[in-house]
C-alpha cells in the first residue's frame, strides 16, 4: 500500500520509520517532509495546511492511507476533507479535534465529565480576566484558547505577570485570535508526564508512558519549547497510576466524547501532572507527541499499520501492543536561540559518524538538503534517540551519539532522562 505522512519534524521521521517497516508499505510519501525523512519516503512540497493540494496528490497518486502529524491541518478538519473525497486517512474529525484547539472546550468537557484537571474560569473580557486574577492572587497559569504552538501557555507566579500575561493574549494579540478567549487555572505542583493512548472512538489502547522535557534549560529553567527531548517508559507512571488514568481520564475522556456525538477516532495525547499518586489533566492534544514519538516508535514492537487501521474502521481490539523492555531516551539538538529567534542553514557535522546500529536512530526535525550537506532550517534541528537496558545506559548511549553531531550554534539539555534515574522503576 502506499502511504503518506503529513507533517516535516521528529514526530514525522519517526512515524515514516516506523510505518516503512511494514511489510505491507511499499511507498512512502511524505507532505513536507525534511531531509532525513527524504532518505526514506518521497517528499512533496505542499504545506500541511494545504488540504487542498494534499488531498489532490493523495488522489492523483493513489495514497491508500495518509497519516497526520501535526494539530493544525486536524483541526482545519484535514480529515473531513479527505473523508469527503472519498480518500482514506488517520486522525480525529474537525469537531473532535477541537479537544486540543480550544483549552476553553476541552476544560468545559472535563468538568462535565469528571475529569480531574485544574481549577479554572474561562473569559472573553480582559476585565473581567483581570478582576478574576485580583480576586484569586498568583501563582496561577494564564492560556490562550486557541493553537499557539505550546507558547499561549503562561505560568505565572505573581499577579503582575499574570496580567501581564492578559495583556499579551488578549490585548496585544500575541497569538492572534487564538487569544479571544483565555482560561485562568490554578498552578498545579508534580512531576509530569504524557500518556497517549489509540481509541476507535470506544476501545481504548494505551502506547507506553512517557515524559517531555519542555523548558529550554537544564534543571527545567527557562521558558518553555515545544520539548527538549523524551524518554520512555516514565517511572512516575507506576501501574496503579497507569490504571487510574486509564480508568478516570482516558476512557472516560473518550466516552465523553461520544456522548456529545463527537467520537474520537486517532491518537488521543493526555499531559498530566502527577503528584502523590494523583493526577490531573493539564491539557489533551489531537495526536502523536513530539518529541514523545520517538521514543515510543523506537519500543514499539510490530506492524502499526493494523492499529491504524483498526482506529479507521473502528474495529480496535483491546489487548497491549507489544513493548520493547528496553529504556528509550531522545535528546533533541536545537539552534542557539530557541525558543527565540535563531539563525538556519548551518551546516550539520558528523551525522555520519553517528554509529550505524539498530539502537541508536537520529531522527531530523527542522533539516533541509542543501547540495551535498544537511543544515539546519528550525529551532529543533534533529532527536537522537537511542535504547538501553536502563535509563542510564540509554541515556549515555543518547548522549555519546549526540556528541558525534556539531553545527555552528548547537544546543541541547544534558538533563534529558535523569529524574528517570532519580527515581528507580
Ligand atoms: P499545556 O499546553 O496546557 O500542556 O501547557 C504547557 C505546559 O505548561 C505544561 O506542560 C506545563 O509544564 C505547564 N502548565 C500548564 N498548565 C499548568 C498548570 N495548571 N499548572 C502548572 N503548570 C502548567
Ligand atoms: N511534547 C509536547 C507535545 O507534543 O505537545
Amino acid at each position: 500500500m502506499k502511504v503518506m505522512i503529513v507533517g516535516s519534524g521528529g514526530r514525522e521521521h519517526s512515524l515514516v520509520w516506523k510505518i516503512g517497516q511494514s511489510p505491507r508499505v511499499s511507498k512512502l510519501f511524505c507532505a513536507p517532509g525534511n531531509a532525513g525523512i527524504a532518505q526514506m519516503a518521497e517528499c512533496i512540497d505542499i504545506p500541511v495546511t494545504d488540504l487542498e493540494a494534499l488531498a489532490a496528490f493523495a488522489d492523483k497518486s493513489g495514497v491508500d492511507l495518509t497519516v497526520v502529524g501535526p494539530e493544525v491541518p486536524l483541526t482545519m478538519g484535514v480529515v473531513d476533507f479527505f473523508e469527503e473525497r472519498g480518500l482514506r486517512i488517520f486522525g480525529p474529525h474537525k469537531d473532535a479535534a477541537e479537544i486540543e484547539g480550544s483549552k476553553v472546550f476541552c476544560k468545559e468537557l472535563m468538568s462535565k465529565y469528571g475529569i480531574p484537571t485544574a481549577q479554572f474560569q474561562a473569559f472573553k473580557e480582559r476585565n473581567e480576566a483581570a478582576e478574576y486574577v485580583e480576586h484569586i492572587g498568583a501563582p496561577v497559569v494564564v492560556k490562550a484558547d486557541g493553537l499557539a504552538a505550546g507558547k499561549g501557555v503562561i505560568p505565572s507566579m505573581t499577579k503582575e505577570d499574570a496580567l501581564e500575561a492578559l495583556n499579551k493574549i488578549m490585548v496585544e494579540r500575541a497569538f492572534g485570535d487564538a487569544g479571544k478567549r483565555v482560561v485562568i487555572e490554578e498552578f498545579l505542583i508534580g512531576e509530569e508526564a504524557s500518556f497517549i493512548v489509540l481509541t476507535d472512538g470506544e476501545t481504548v489502547v494505551p502506547f507506553a508512558s512517557s515524559q517531555d522535557h519542555k523548558p529550554i534549560y537544564d534543571g527545567d529553567r527557562g521558558p518553555n519549547t515545544g520539548g527538549m527531548g523524551a524518554y520512555s517508559p516514565a517511572p512516575v507512571v507506576t501501574e496503579e497510576v497507569h490504571k487510574k488514568i486509564m480508568d478516570e481520564i482516558m476512557i472516560p475522556i473518550t466516552k465523553g466524547m461520544a456522548s456529545e456525538g463527537r467520537p474520537y477516532r486517532g491518537v488521543l495525547y493526555g499531559g498530566l501532572m502527577i503528584k502523590d499518586g494523583q493526577v490531573k489533566v493539564l491539557e489533551f492534544n489531537a495526536r502523536f507527541g513530539d518529541p514523545e514519538n520517538q521514543p515510543i516508535m523506537m519500543r514499539m514492537r510490530g506492524d502499526i499499520i493494523p492499529l491504524l487501521e483498526a482506529c479507521i474502521d473502528g474495529n480496535l481490539q483491546k489487548g497491549s501492543i507489544d513493548w520493547d523492555p528496553r529504556w528509550a531516551v531522545c535528546v533533541v539538538m536545537a539552534s542557539k536561540g530557541y525558543p527565540g529567534s535563531y539563525e538556519k542553514n548551518k551546516v550539520i557535522q558528523g551525522l555520519d559518524r553517528v554509529m550505524k546500529r539498530e539502537d541508536v536512530f537520529v531522527f531530523h526535525a527542522g533539516t533541509a538538503r542543501a547540495g551535498e550537506d544537511i543544515v539546519t532550517n528550525g529551532g529543533r534541528v534533529i532527536g537522537v534517540t537511542a535504547l538501553g537496558e536502563d535509563a542510564r545506559r540509554a541515556i549515555d548511549l543518547a548522549y555519546s551519539a549526540a556528541r558525534k553531531i556539531k553545527w555552528d550554534g548547537v544546543y541541547f539539555r544534558s538533563d534529558i532522562g535523569k529524574r528517570a534515574l532519580d527515581r528507580p522503576r
